[in-house]
């Protein structure tokens, strides 16, 4: 069940209700004039993949619930973002209202699709003033039921008439990590029968369903690249203002968060902005170092759009337009193995191909560079592998709603999987010299480079969706130069 709103307590906030005020501000107000709806084309696809879901579960009733909104402190939430498996299924991306839940019930030969969604409380009520949660005087206009309906062609209900069936009538397959209230729920119900081997089919298969794009996924990748693109051209362009500024990694991440903002729904991850030897750390996040004329500045960000698939790309860029010889020869190394890799993507091929091939370029040049204490044979055994002292992450994961997308999928599906059209996965060989690494010469030290790329598989090859954004040396000087 939908967990109650809040009652209006008193608190250090909020001033006692007289009955006289209650009246008052329950009366007076016009019927509400919801915009007018019309049916999304996103609502064709989602239809397409719960038919498709729905051929993996005869007999059983499916649970995918948005989530509800996480706690930051006190009485402060994340932002809201509904859970991805919930967007996929039904196209409602980032206004879906908190709490939702698809359910398909199996009516003998198919599933019956009600999505549960929490309508606008009436102006009769106290929640629309009194509750800074989900009223909509703190919080905007919930869109009506028949609005939902409309918009994504799925029946719609109350979220508060939400019931799992019971578990004899027709066994359920829950999205477990969707919203934890309501896992406890069917955990409580099910009592002591606990948790069954099938318990995760349900994220096993959306996972997998989503390792091939559709074509309206697609679109919205190539749009959410595109976002990407103008935001990586507005860091270059606040570059100058960064640059001897404390902080200067603040100043780009906020220049790519304003695009992230303006044009999308948000950034899909927090911003890597990494100058000098923070480049080295690969998950910097604090971004809170000065630029310094000289050094590079490793960029890892992406614009997320209001569907919600984001964008995930990486670029390197000497802060003062000109890449010092020694820095263009690690930047050259990571390009070959981009390049390498992208062009071993063709339907067919296992996906860990991909991070092979990269590997192996990455694995020549730190043996050519003599920072191996074993031979470029003996480094590529796998019992060996000491060149991923210098790139120790992987190259390659899907890329979609989310920015490890596919998450659930087996491995055997993912990554002992096999390449297939229509798959959207990043390439993002990188090198990494930490400043207190004693194996490489003192003026390799700090210096790190990635290049990220997002690749769609097509029917016979590949396409880089990100090739537009400058990624050869010379293209990236040419750039900043701009
Ligand atoms: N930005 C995280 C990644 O590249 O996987
Ligand atoms: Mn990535
Ligand atoms: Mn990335």
């Amino acid at each position: 069940m939908a967990k109650d709103p809040p009652e209006q307590q008193p608190s250090n906030r909020s001033a006692p209700i007289s009955e006289a005020f209650r009246t008052f501000i329950q009366s007076g107000w016009s019927p509400s004039h919801p915009t007018p709806a019309a049916r999304l084309p996103i609502a064709d696809y989602a239809a397409t993949r719960r038919d498709a879901v729905s051929e993996s579960f005869p007999g059983i009733t499916l649970v995918i619930p948005a989530g509800s909104p996480k706690q930051r402190s006190n009485d402060t939430d994340y932002p809201y973002r509904p859970h991805s498996a919930f967007s996929y299924f039904t196209g409602w991306g980032h206004d879906t209202t908190a709490g939702s839940v698809l359910q398909g019930r199996w009516r003998g030969d198919h599933h019956e699709w009600t999505l549960f969604a929490r309508g606008p409380a009436p102006r009769t009520s106290d929640e629309f003033y009194a509750n800074a949660a989900i009223g909509e005087f703190w919080t905007g206009r919930r869109r009506s039921l028949d609005e939902v309906a409309t918009r994504f062609g799925i029946a719609t209900a109350e979220r508060e008439t939400f019931v799992f069936p019971d578990s004899e009538s027709s066994p359920i397959a829950l999205v477990w990590e969707a919203d934890p209230a309501l896992s406890g729920e069917l955990e409580t119900l099910r009592g002591s029968e606990g948790p069954q081997s099938d318990d995760d089919d349900l994220e096993r298969v959306a996972s997998e369903m989503r390792l091939v794009k559709d074509d309206c996924e697609i679109a919205e990748l190539r749009e959410a690249v595109a976002s990407t693109h103008r935001g990586f051209t507005d860091i270059i362009e606040a570059l100058p203002g960064a640059i001897g500024h404390e902080r200067g990694e603040r100043v780009i991440e906020g220049a790519f968060h304003q695009r992230a903002r303006i044009e999308g729904n948000a950034v899909g991850y927090d911003s890597i902005v990494a100058a000098g030897s923070h480049a080295c750390i690969l998950h910097w996040v604090d971004n809170d170092g000065p630029i310094r004329d000289g050094d590079l500045l490793l960029v890892d960000a992406g614009v997320e759009r209001e569907s919600l698939y984001t964008a995930d790309i990486t670029r390197t860029l000497p802060v003062n337009g000109r890449f010092t010889q020694q820095q263009r020869l690690v930047y050259e190394a990571v390009l070959e193995a981009a390049d390498a890799a992208f062009d071993a993507v063709k339907p067919g091929v296992p996906f860990h191909t991909v991070h092979d091939t990269a590997m192996a370029v990455i694995a020549r040049h730190v043996s050519e560079w003599g920072f191996l204490p074993v031979s470029l044979e003996e480094t590529l055994e796998k019992t060996s592998q000491l060149h991923r002292r210098y790139m120790i992450h992987g190259t390659s994961h899907h890329l979609g709603l989310d920015v490890h997308d596919c998450a659930h999928a087996r491995r055997e599906r993912y990554l002992l999987g096999t390449i297939e059209p229509g798959m959207v996965f990043t390439i993002e060989p990188g090198l990494y010299f930490q400043p207190d690494d004693e194996t490489v010469p003192a003026e390799w030290r700090g210096i790190g480079v990635r290049i990220e790329d997002d690749i769609l598989v097509t029917r016979d090859g590949a396409e880089n969706l990100s090739a537009g954004i400058p990624r050869t040396p010379d293209e990236v000087e040419t750039w900043m130069a701009r």
